[in-house]
C-alpha cells in the first residue's frame, strides 16, 4: 500500500517546506506540486550548496524520483525555462512531468498584477508580482490558456489574441498603463512549449500508475495556511487553496490518496507582504530573530516580518488541513533568547478566542494572550538527536504539542538537509 504524504505550510509561508520535501523524497517515487506558481521560493541546502526552487518540485535533486507539476499550478513558461537552465547538471527533462491542464501565466498577467498593486496604494497586498492572482482569475472565469491549448498553433494564436487583447484593454483603459505585445506573447509560448512539450502529459494518469505500482507520492504545498484564498487573512492571501485537501484537486488524485498530512511550522512566525499579523514583533527581539533566521524572502528578496509562535493560527491550519503531525523548523534560531513567548489564545474585545477568527475584520482586532517560557540559551543548531536537545527546548516543543493537540514528528535545526531530528519515519511506518 502506498503511503502518500502531503507537506503543507501552517503559517504564512516560508516554513521550510522545501527542505523537508527534499529530505523525504528518497522514499517516494513522485513529488507533486499541486497549487501556486513561481511565487513560491523553496530552499534546499546540501553540504552548504543552496538551491532555490520556485516551480520545480523540491524532489528534483534526487535521481530516482519523478517530479510533477500538477494541474492546480499556474505556470509561467518563462519562469520554467529559467529554472530548468539554473538547474544545470540535473537532467530535468527526464525527471519532470507537467500537467497539460496547467493554466499559463502570461506577461500580461504580470503587468495586471503590478498595475492592480499600484492602484491599491497603501492597501497593496504585497504580492510577489508574478501574475499569480490574475492567472487564477482567468482560470475561474474560464478564459485561461492551458498547456493543452498549445498543441494546435492556429487555435492557440486566436486564444492569445483574444485573452491578451482583453488584458490590454484593461491595462490601457482602466489602469492607464502600458500594454503587452500579443505577437511576442504568442511567439514565446510557441518557442518554450516546443522545447518542453515532451514533459507535458496527463499527469493524473501517470500518478495513478505510480500508485498502482506501490510507489509513494509526496505532495508539496506552496505558501501557507493563512495565505489560503478561502481560509486565510483575505484579501491579504494568495489566489489558491493552500490547504491539504487541494493536493487531491490540484493533482487529479482523489482524497483517499492522501494518507498523512505533515504540517510545517517555524518555531516562531514570519510573514512577507501586507496583512494582519497579531504576534508581530517591532522590537530588537524581532530584529534578532530576522537576522539569525536570515529572514529574507527566497522569491522576492523582501524582509520577512517576524513574531512569536501563534497557536490560534496553527489551530485553524490543523483543522483546515487535517494535520496529522508537525515538523517544527528553525528551532536553532531561538537558541540565544532569554525567554520565549507563545501566543496561546487571543483576546477579542474581552473574550478569549482559541482559533484565529475566519472574519478578517475580527482577526485584525485580536490581541495575543502570551505565555512566557524560559529560553534554553544553548546550541540546538545542527542537533540531529532528540536526546541531545536542552531540557528547556524539549519543554518548549512539548508545550506546542499540548497547545495544538498534535504530535511533533520532526524538528529541523539548520538549513542543511540532514540537520533534522526525525522522531518517526512517516513514509515507511
Ligand atoms: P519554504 O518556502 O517553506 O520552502 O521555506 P523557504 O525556503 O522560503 O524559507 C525557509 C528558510 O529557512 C530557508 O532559507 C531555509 O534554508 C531555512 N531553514 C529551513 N529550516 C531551517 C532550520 O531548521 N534552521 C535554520 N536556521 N534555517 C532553516
Ligand atoms: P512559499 O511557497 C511567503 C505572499 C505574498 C503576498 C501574498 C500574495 O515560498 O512559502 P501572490 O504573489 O501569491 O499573489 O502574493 O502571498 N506569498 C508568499 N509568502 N511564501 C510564499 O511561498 C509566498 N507566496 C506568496 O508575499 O503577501
Ligand atoms: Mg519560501
Amino acid at each position: 500500500m502506498p503511503n502518500n504524504i502531503v507537506v503543507i505550510g501552517t503559517q504564512w509561508g516560508d516554513e521550510g517546506k522545501g527542505k523537508i520535501v527534499d529530505l523525504l523524497t528518497p522514499k517516494c517515487s513522485a513529488v507533486a506540486r499541486f497549487q501556486g506558481g513561481h511565487n513560491a521560493g523553496h530552499t534546499l541546502v546540501l553540504d552548504g550548496k543552496k538551491t532555490i526552487l520556485h516551480l520545480i518540485p523540491s524532489g528534483i535533486l534526487h535521481d530516482d524520483t519523478t517530479c510533477f507539476i500538477g494541474n492546480g499550478v499556474v505556470l509561467s513558461l518563462e519562469a520554467l525555462e529559467k529554472e530548468i537552465a539554473e538547474l544545470a547538471g540535473i537532467d530535468v527533462a527526464s525527471r519532470l512531468r507537467i500537467s497539460e491542464s496547467c493554466v499559463l501565466i502570461l506577461p500580461s498577467h504580470i503587468a495586471l498584477d503590478n498595475a492592480r498593486e499600484l492602484k491599491r496604494g497603501k492597501k497593496a497586498i504585497g504580492t510577489t508580482g508574478r501574475g499569480i492572482g490574475p492567472a487564477y482569475e482567468d482560470k475561474v472565469a474560464r478564459r485561461a490558456i492551458k498547456l493543452f491549448d498549445c498543441r494546435d498553433k492556429a487555435q492557440l494564436k486566436a486564444k492569445v489574441e483574444q485573452l491578451v487583447g482583453y488584458h490590454n484593454f484593461l491595462l490601457a483603459n482602466y489602469f492607464e498603463t502600458e500594454t503587452v505585445s500579443v505577437e511576442d506573447t504568442y511567439e514565446n509560448i510557441v518557442r518554450i512549449y516546443d522545447a518542453i512539450k515532451d514533459m507535458v502529459g496527463d499527469t493524473t494518469a501517470e500518478l495513478a500508475d505510480i500508485q498502482k505500482n506501490g510507489g509513494n507520492v509526496l505532495f508539496e504545498g506552496a505558501q501557507g495556511a493563512m495565505l489560503d484564498i478561502d481560509h486565510g487573512t483575505y484579501p491579504y492571501v494568495t489566489s489558491s487553496n493552500t490547504s491539504a485537501g487541494n493536493a487531491a484537486a490540484g493533482s487529479g488524485l482523489g482524497p483517499r490518496d492522501i494518507h498523512h498530512v505533515l504540517g510545517i511550522a517555524k518555531a516562531y512566525t514570519t510573514r512577507v507582504g501586507g496583512g494582519p499579523f497579531p504576534t508581530e514583533l517591532f522590537d530588537e527581539i524581532g530584529e534578532k530573530i530576522a537576522v539569525i533566521g536570515a529572514e529574507i524572502g527566497a522569491s522576492t528578496g523582501r524582509a520577512r516580518r517576524c513574531g512569536w509562535f501563534d497557536a490560534p493560527v496553527m489551530r485553524r491550519a490543523v483543522i483546515n488541513s487535517s494535520v496529522d503531525s508537525l515538523c517544527i523548523t528553525k528551532l536553532d534560531v531561538l537558541d540565544s533568547l532569554e525567554s520565549i513567548k507563545i501566543c496561546v489564545a487571543y483576546d477579542l474585545n474581552g473574550e478569549r478566542v482559541e482559533i484565529a477568527p475566519a472574519d478578517p475584520i475580527l482577526f485584525e482586532q485580536c490581541k495575543p494572550i502570551y505565555e512566557t517560557l524560559d529560553g534554553w540559551q544553548a546550541v540546538t543548531a545542527s542537533v540531529r538527536d532528540y536526546d541531545a536537545l536542552p531540557a528547556k527546548a524539549k519543554a518548549y516543543l512539548s508545550r506546542l504539542e499540548e497547545l495544538l493537540d498534535v504530535k511533533i514528528d520532526m524538528i529541523s535545526t539548520s538549513p542543511e538537509r540532514h540537520d533534522t531530528i526525525v522522531l518517526k519515519d512517516l513514509v515507511n511506518n
